[in-house]
């Protein structure tokens, strides 16, 4: 099994961890519609609001289908088909994403828009030209040939697709060892910088619209996130999540930030036919 599906298949986001959290906070079984769901189910940064930016960004409607690459337990893409009526697939490597992404769906009845499909970003299974846009959040950064994740996005956009996404880029050569530590311990594979989003968009075939950079908001919320799985460590009570090994890790990860060494950024660029 790949690091990469063992970290998520003990990530303390988890399909068992959100239904907990919705029948504490809402009671009943799975008769939930999408917006009480998505206080639960985002895994990235800023939540709901962060995939808003996106559909803002690419300019998303009603006539769009969209693929979300890395798609995890599918927060993002409900959140995109139920403001904005649009069609979807996600894509994930961890097929325990993919399965908590399909109940999560159905539990909310977003079933006959949106479809998942495990795979690779780098090596998908889906058509050619099948979508109008593609989005991703904090979920790049796994991905350590991000060339070959973006003449992938290319090939599976129409000519004139969109793509926008989010992800945690470095903004300072990182030391070998804490590159190793982020690779061991988080999955952080080979993180790009901003000019090398920049770059390889460029040379897969992207025209930049928009690149924002989000390192100083993101390490607010970096540091509440700290604190909510320091708080799920406490009511561990010996589930899908391993906090005694996740925790020491987030805690490395987050210093990074708050010394400047990690930052964020919001990128969109439309296909260049
Ligand atoms: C931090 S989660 C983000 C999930 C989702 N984008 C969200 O915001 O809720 C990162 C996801 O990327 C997926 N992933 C990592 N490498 C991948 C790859 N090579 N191809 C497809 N998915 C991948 C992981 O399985 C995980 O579900």
């Amino acid at each position: 099994m790949s690091d990469v599906r063992r970290f998520y298949d003990k990530h303390p986001i988890n399909l068992a961890q959100i239904q907990r959290d919705m029948r504490e906070t809402l009671g009943g079984d799975e008769d939930w519609t999408p917006d009480q769901l998505c206080r639960f189910d985002n895994d990235h940064y800023g939540g709901v609001h962060a995939v808003d930016a996106l559909i803002e960004a690419a300019g998303l409607g009603p006539q769009d289908r969209v693929l979300d690459i890395g798609c995890g337990v599918g927060g993002p893409l409900r959140r995109v088909a139920h403001r904005t009526g649009c069609r979807g697939v996600g894509l994930d490597l961890t097929p325990s994403r993919i399965d908590a992404a399909r109940r999560l769906t159905a539990a909310v009845g977003l079933q006959d828009r949106l479809t998942f499909v495990e795979g690779d970003a780098v090596d998908s299974p889906l058509p050619d030209a099948q979508f109008t846009a593609v989005i991703g959040q904090e979920a790049w950064c796994h991905i350590p040939d991000k060339a070959a994740l973006l003449r992938e996005a290319h090939r599976m956009l129409e000519p004139d697709g969109r793509i926008a996404f989010t992800d945690i880029v470095t903004r300072d050569d990182l030391r070998e060892n804490v590159r190793a530590r982020l690779r061991e311990e988080m999955c952080l594979n080979a993180l790009a910088s901003r000019a090398d989003y920049e770059r390889y968009l460029a040379e897969a075939g992207f025209e930049p619209i928009l690149v924002e950079d989000l390192s100083a908001a993101w390490t607010e919320l970096l540091r509440v996130r700290l604190k909510m799985y320091e708080g799920l460590a406490e009511r561990d009570d010996g589930g899908v999540a391993d906090h005694g090994r996740y925790l020491p890790a987030y805690r490395f990860f987050v210093g990074l930030f708050v010394d400047g060494a990690l930052g964020g950024v919001r990128i969109a660029a439309t296909r260049r036919p």
